[in-house]
């Protein structure tokens, strides 16, 4: 039987597909006074978005609120209901450095976006349909913001999905998500299963079969969750480079790398075009997704088993393996900052990449488990301490091997392309729980 979600408490962001193209920001507040803070809260919440009212948006402009885990200790929450969430938002993702791979370049002393550490306690996330209704909506924050004294703006980071679709590496990006039991409508080719709604909102039965809770009153966790905030920068002269050294031509550069990401750059998957790329299923929601590896490609041959999608959402690949790939699913939301870089430019010192809001339920079983064992090491897909080729640390390996023709390829020396530039771990209560929180924190 198909479970309700009380829609209209779920913050929108948690189940609903943002615009195409769309203008987004990640505004970080301080908290030095928890009545202002609350203050701050309390007149947000009516300009707060929910997943009901997500899809037919008065302003075509959504705003939603997250807290670090020390800005709900900054807000007043009570120490004893503190205590009892989950260890890796009580850490902070700073703290979890050595466990998610943040060394050298990515190490955490580096990052340049505040964390809850450094001063970040409350965070909007703003998104709309345009770069006007985006300010607006920012405007709104920073209004209620400038009558406060006891809260400031630490940050503004603006990103956004152009209409092309492409991150900075130019993959088109934003075409595979899981669907969430309850969210409405039916699952797409390639979806898969309905994931229980508890992977990814407090209050309801996960894939283990028992109810995800939080700690204190239901009335303060419920149709609340975590997002795993990560701020990648991007090296995309030094990508860029890398593919041209391993193929004099431009199909054989584009060729490496399908095979490292698992699908063209056009956003067509491998799995359903190996030999070449196939632009004209991108836009088609019924073949762009619509496959799994169990059947047809177990080894790889045409979706490598180490290449990006296939590590982060091995879909039936690893059903003959001990690991349970439904425990460790992730909604993302990702979207680029920082100016495109012009085609055969060479690195210009200006800050550019990714960030990606991974939404789940249990940082520790879901973010945290697919950055450390899936993306970081490869001895769950037979690849040893091999890391995944777009986004993996290369201190532990820096070569990558796929199946090729006449004989296997191996890439060397990969280039640390990416490195983590911010990041920390959020909690977006539902909106009775921005209530509750106003409520009754001291
Ligand atoms: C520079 C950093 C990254 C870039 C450029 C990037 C890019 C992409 C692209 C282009 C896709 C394919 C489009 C799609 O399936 O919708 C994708 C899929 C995905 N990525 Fe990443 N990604 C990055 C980092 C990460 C990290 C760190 C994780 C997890 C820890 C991750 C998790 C995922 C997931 C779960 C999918 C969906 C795969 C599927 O369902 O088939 N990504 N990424």
């Amino acid at each position: 039987m198909s479970i309700q979600l009380e829609l209209h408490d779920i913050q929108g962001t948690v189940l609903r597909n943002r615009p195409m193209p769309y203008y987004g920001a990640y505004i970080l507040f301080q908290i030095d006074n928890a009545e202002d803070a609350r203050t701050l809260v309390r007149r947000l919440i009516p300009y707060v978005t929910s997943a009901e009212e997500w899809e037919h948006p008065a302003e075509n402009a959504w705003i939603n609120i997250v807290f670090s885990f020390e800005g709900l200790r900054k807000m007043g929450l009570s120490e004893e209901i503190l205590a009892g969430f989950p260890q890796e938002f009580k850490e902070g993702m700073a703290a979890r450095k050595n466990f998610l791979g943040d060394l050298g370049e990515s190490d955490p002393e580096h990052w340049d976006l505040p964390h809850g550490r450094t001063g970040f306690h409350v965070g909007l996330l703003v998104m709309a349909g345009s770069e006007e209704l985006r300010n607006q909506k920012i405007e709104i924050g920073h209004h209620v913001v400038s009558e406060l004294t006891g809260v400031k703006t630490v940050a503004r980071l603006d990103v956004g999905v152009p209409p092309t679709m492409r991150e900075h590496f130019g993959y088109l990006d934003g075409l595979s998500r899981p669907f969430i039991e309850g969210e409405g409508g039916a699952p797409l080719p390639g979806q898969g299963d309905p994931v229980k709604a508890g992977e990814f909102v407090l209050g309801y039965v996960n894939e283990l079969g028992v109810v995800a809770t939080g700690p204190g009153p239901e009335e303060f966790w419920k149709n609340g969750t975590y997002i795993a905030v990560r701020k990648i920068g991007q090296k995309v002269a030094a990508f860029r480079k890398y593919l041209a050294d391993q193929a004099p031509t431009s199909e054989g550069q584009e060729y490496v790398a399908a095979k490292m990401m698992g699908r063209w750059r056009s956003g067509c998957p491998l799995a359903l075009s190996p030999e070449k790329d196939n632009p004209d299923l991108v836009w088609d929601k019924q073949r762009n997704n619509a496959f799994a590896y169990y059947d047809d490609d177990l080894d790889g041959k045409k979706t490598p088993v180490g290449c990006h999608i296939r590590r982060v959402n091995p879909r039936d690949g690893l059903k003959d393996s001990i690991v349970d790939a439904r425990i460790h699913r992730l909604l993302r939301r990702g979207a680029a900052y920082g100016p495109l870089l012009p085609e055969g430019a060479e690195e210009d010192g200006i800050d550019r990449g990714i960030m990606i809001a991974f939404i789940n339920a249990n940082p520790g079983r879901q973010f945290e488990f697919v950055q450390s064992q899936w993306v970081n090491d490869g001895d769950f897909v037979s690849q040893g301490s091999r890391t995944d080729p777009i986004v993996g640390r290369r201190d532990m390996a820096d070569d990558y091997v796929f199946p090729d023709k006449p004989i296997r390829r191996k890439l060397t020396g990969l280039p640390d392309y990416t490195a983590t530039r911010g990041g920390e771990h959020v909690f977006l209560p539902g909106l009775r729980g921005l209530r509750w929180l106003v409520e009754n924190c001291k």
